[in-house]
């Protein structure tokens, strides 16, 4: 009877440990095929995506190429789109308002699916994206808000006013404002009047720096402070050396000195600059103001480096392109559309929902390590 019992018993005991064995085995297996489904799945979407995206045609438009950073946003872009799987079509208008014109009705007609535009003028095109929007086509702004029309969808950029706060802060530090020495001569520039950005960066500059001009700590020679008056057309360096010219001749012969230029991007920096250096601004009795830019252009880096430009206001190109890219992406796949701000930019019809990416500067001191570490530049970019 003890036999017949022991031997049930060991029966029993192998019986279950094998149903333990295999129900172990089997939650392990479910658990690798739950994995491996989910990574088909995953993989399903993905080929899933790269068919909704393989192909879907993408326009992209930029100002100029004139202007080193839009090759910069046009390259990123279209290298980041392509990765997604999407055709693009990338377009530049070399600042001439009809050609953009022509390039988004192209773009309309060829069918794309979503349209990039960075605008040469933001209140040119409320006609053409009335087309688009008839072709069921969205569209994002990019770096510049695109004006007066109901019929833009989304925008990014950097925070515009930022980077004028970041100049005129740049310049309260330089020289002492803040602890009160002064008085020191200052000349104003700004951006393309047709550029939506250029009234915030001057807005943004000008909260920092008005003060010192109500103080008298900083004194605008030339008188000339108004937007309209010293506006730079097409944000062209010539156009900005021509009038600096003026202002030196007409205030600043004799010993009148010039001790800070607030200019709103690097393309105008190297106009003034060169004004400068015609009158002999660089040697030891007539040091270079302080000059603020904007962009990080090579030229204007080698500028500070040379001690000639003090700062500017680094836009990482390659953030503000992935970010569009997401947008575009969120767009073709019916997904959520990234934006980080609803309420700051109207463009007079309505408030256009927009993403703002967060600008930093660069000096002689930090170039380094902003563009160079960060792979925005090589060494040899930057080396004269
Ligand atoms: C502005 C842009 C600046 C600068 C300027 C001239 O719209 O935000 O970064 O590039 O145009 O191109």
């Amino acid at each position: 009877m003890k036999k017949i019992l022991l031997l049930t018993l060991v029966v029993a005991l192998m019986v279950t440990m094998l149903f333990i064995g295999t129900s172990c085995k089997e939650d392990k297996t479910t658990a690798e095929a739950e994995e491996v489904t989910e990574t088909a799945e995953e993989a399903e979407e993905e080929v899933a995506e790269e068919t909704t995206a393989a192909g879907e045609l993408i326009g992209v438009t930029m100002p100029t190429k004139s202007l080193q950073r839009w090759n910069q946003d046009g390259d990123n872009m279209k290298k980041q789109l392509e990765a997604k799987g999407y055709t693009v079509d990338l377009q530049y208008a070399e600042n001439d308002v009809n050609v953009q014109l022509g390039q988004l009705e192209n773009q309309i007609t060829m069918g794309c699916k979503a349209l990039v535009i960075a605008s040469i003028d933001g209140s040119a095109l409320s006609e053409v994206l009335s087309k688009a929007v008839d072709e069921g086509i969205q569209s994002i702004a990019y770096d510049r808000l695109i004006m007066e029309t109901e019929d833009v969808d989304y925008y990014t950029s950097f925070d515009n006013f930022k980077v004028g706060v970041l100049q005129g802060t740049y310049i309260e530090e330089a020289l002492g404002l803040a602890d009160g020495d002064g008085p020191y001569n200052i000349e104003l520039v700004a951006g393309s009047p047709d550029d939506n950005n250029a009234t915030l960066f001057f807005n943004g500059a000008m909260s920092i720096v008005q003060p010192y001009i109500d103080s008298g700590q900083l004194v605008v020679v030339s008188g000339q402070t108004d937007f309209l008056t010293i506006a730079t057309p097409a944000w062209k360096s010539e156009t900005a050396q021509a009038r600096m010219d003026n202002l030196i001749t007409a205030n600043y012969a004799g010993d009148t000195e010039l001790d800070v230029v607030l200019c709103p991007n690097d393309s105008t920096a190297i106009g003034v600059i060169a004004a400068l250096d015609n009158v002999g601004y660089g040697s030891a009795d007539k040091p270079y103001p302080v000059i603020t830019g904007q962009d990080c252009d090579i030229a204007n880096v080698l500028a500070m480096i040379d001690g000639k430009q003090s700062m500017s206001v680094f836009k990482d190109t390659r953030t503000l392109a992935a970010k569009a890219v997401e947008m575009v992406d969120a767009i073709i796949k019916g997904g959520e559309v990234p934006v980080n701000d609803t309420s700051t930019y109207d463009n007079g019809v309505k408030i256009v929902p927009s993403f703002l990416c967060v600008p930093v500067f660069a000096n002689a001191d930090n170039y380094k390590e902003i563009l160079i570490d960060s792979g925005y530049y090589t060494e040899d970019q930057l080396t004269k």
